[in-house]
């Protein structure tokens, strides 16, 4: 049954609550044989807290549902709009909101970063505080908890200066491993100080790796214990790699977890994605095609064979766009909205104006390529480099807007220079020039070298905008490779990792824009058309969840 948690609260029951499970966990743990276990309690409430006036239930929706209701926890790195470095923040906001559709009761458990805006921080409120125990030496560290509800999913940020208060999300591991251990921990010693037991915890990436190896282990006697982990994989190259003496230290995990089938690996280092997933009950993955790539040598990145080991609990579920934001006809950021109908029209108007901000020869005639991307060589810019030239025919103009690698950031700096007026290089972070190059780019480029899922190929055909990508992941999942002779398909594909072959599709989606206008126009309505929602992927997590609940 799902758990209806806080009523209107008065002063701390949380805490009493906790306190009162605490002291059971605790007559458990010293009946425990000496296991390598838990060490102290995890949740030790320090402080008198006012608990916040924020209720569950209110933020509910009135709605009808057919399945029963289910408690879930998010716990990740980063969630748009208070922090985004990329797809993974687009996830961490969509779903939950999707989810509560779906007669789930989510909660999203953060880091309080000092970088999140000041007008989402002014309205965090107070929900308790406590001191924890992490470290091998029992070291303890201070976690606050602060709660901010909307679009009923309620967002519970984990507050601790030393990690969180300053610099950026993501720095170096030396910063990221203790930082990390600490957020896993903290998180699940916070659902248990407030008392909120999910039916789900569903972890992301591996920054929550080592949730589920703290829930099996210094957590199993808890009251939390009785819930279900997944561990979504967004991006396996990053997996939290370092030294075992290191991880060993910060995360004051017992010493059996250190051993090759779960977070040991090579010969002395911990890796926390490798642990996670040996650990959670189900593995998710953000496609059903990188499901299956990561399974092998190319795309594991090591992990290959522990996948393969785990592929029964392993699957694949595609992302989706969230409507509300990514949306043509309403969106503000645009210079002017459409929908399927006015798209033809609205588009060159978007062009024009698009390159007018961007110092480009005004012309809708043009065919304008986008690309809008972090600068790393998982995005394939070695191919969009090697034949940039070959594609500056006159005709053809290419704007890309990016963060990332000094080698791609210069590289395209000096294609701006070299054909100007054709080519803008945004080297920025920037929300709103996204949304305008979604509208006003005929074709956007995706030409990954690997990609989970990708969301910018999502976004492009709601905007009508026609992809061009490469056929791995996620990719190749969502994008139907148009075909001349049936006049069908939403794209341009090609398949090795290969410029040529990248050549090769913009210059057929080219020849359909320019030769064949009206094909290329039904391309567009029918990538307007496409469903794209997290409806459906919604439902098959709302089923997974009641499958793993059971
Ligand atoms: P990844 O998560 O690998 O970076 P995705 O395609 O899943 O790739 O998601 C990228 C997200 O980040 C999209 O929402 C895209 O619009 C956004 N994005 C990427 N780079 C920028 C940028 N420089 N400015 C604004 N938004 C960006
Ligand atoms: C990762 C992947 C990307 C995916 C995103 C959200 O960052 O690189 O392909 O779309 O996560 O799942």
């Amino acid at each position: 049954m799902a758990k209806k948690s806080t009523k209107k609260t008065t002063s701390r029951p949380a805490a009493v609550n906790s306190k009162r499970a605490k002291s059971k966990e605790a007559e458990i743990l010293e009946d425990l044989p000496k296991k390598e276990v838990p060490t102290a309690d995890p949740v030790e409430p320090a402080v008198e807290e006012v608990a916040s006036e924020v209720s569950v239930e209110s933020a509910a929706p009135e709605e009808i549902y057919t399945t029963p209701r289910k408690s879930v926890a998010f716990i990740g790195s980063e969630c748009y709009p208070f922090v985004k470095t990329g797809g993974l923040g687009d996830v961490m906001y969509a779903l939950p909101k999707a989810l509560v559709k779906q007669n789930c009761d989510v909660r999203v458990i953060l880091p309080r970063y000092k970088c999140i805006p000041w007008e989402y921080q002014e309205k965090m409120v107070y929900r308790g505080a406590f001191d924890m125990d992490l470290c091998a030496d029992g070291s303890r560290y201070y976690v606050g908890i602060m709660e901010y509800v909307w679009d009923g999913v309620v967002y519970d940020f984990i507050d601790n200066e030393e990690f969180f208060g300053w610099g950026n999300p993501y720095t170096d591991l030396v910063q990221d491993i203790p930082k990390y251990c600490y957020f896993a921990k903290a998180a699940l010693a916070a659902l248990n100080y407030m008392d909120w037991i999910p039916d789900i915890i569903h972890c992301h990436d591996w920054q929550a790796a080592l949730v589920p190896v703290y829930l099996r282990t210094q957590f199993e006697n808890t009251a939390l214990s009785s819930a279900k982990t997944i561990l979504t994989i967004h991006n396996l190259r990053f997996q939290g790699v370092y030294n075992i003496p290191t991880i060993r230290y910060w995360s004051g995990l017992p010493d059996y977890v250190f051993d090759l089938g779960a977070l040991k690996s090579g010969y002395n280092d911990a890796n926390m994605m490798k642990g996670g997933l040996a650990y959670a009950n189900v593995i998710t993955t953000v496609s059903q095609t990188y499901a299956g790539e990561i399974q092998t040598p190319f795309y594991g990145d090591g992990l290959d064979g522990h996948l393969r080991y785990h592929s029964g609990k392993l699957r694949g579920i595609v992302n989706g766009i969230d409507y509300d934001i990514w949306n043509p006809s309403t969106d503000a950021r645009l210079y002017e909205n459409y929908d399927i109908s006015t798209v033809l029209d609205k588009k060159k108007e978007n062009k024009r104006k698009l390159q007018e901000e961007l110092g480009l020869f005004q012309d809708d005639q043009k065919f304008v390529i986008g690309l809008i991307s972090r600068l790393t060589n998982q995005k394939g810019l070695d191919l969009v480099n090697a034949i940039l030239p070959n594609i500056m025919d006159g005709n053809t103009q290419f704007v890309v807007l990016g963060t990332g690698d000094q080698m791609y950031e210069n590289s395209f700096r000096y294609y701006e220079g070299a054909y100007k007026g054709n080519v803008c290089s945004n080297i920025m972070y920037d929300e709103t020039r996204a949304h305008r190059i979604y509208a006003g780019a005929d074709a956007l480029l995706v030409p990954s070298l690997f990609e989970p899922c990708g969301l910018t190929q999502l976004i492009a055909m709601h905007y009508g905008t026609v992809p061009i990508v490469r056929e791995t992941g996620g990719l190749k999942d969502t994008v139907i490779p148009y075909n001349m002779f049936s006049n069908t398909g939403n794209g341009f594909t090609f398949d090795r990792y290969e410029a040529g072959l990248l050549l090769d599709a913009i210059n057929r989606a080219k020849d359909l824009y320019f030769n064949s206008r009206w094909c290329w126009d039904e391309v567009v309505q029918r990538d307007m058309d496409k469903v794209l929602s997290w409806e459906n992927s919604a439902k098959q997590y709302k089923e997974l969840y009641l499958d793993l609940a059971r």
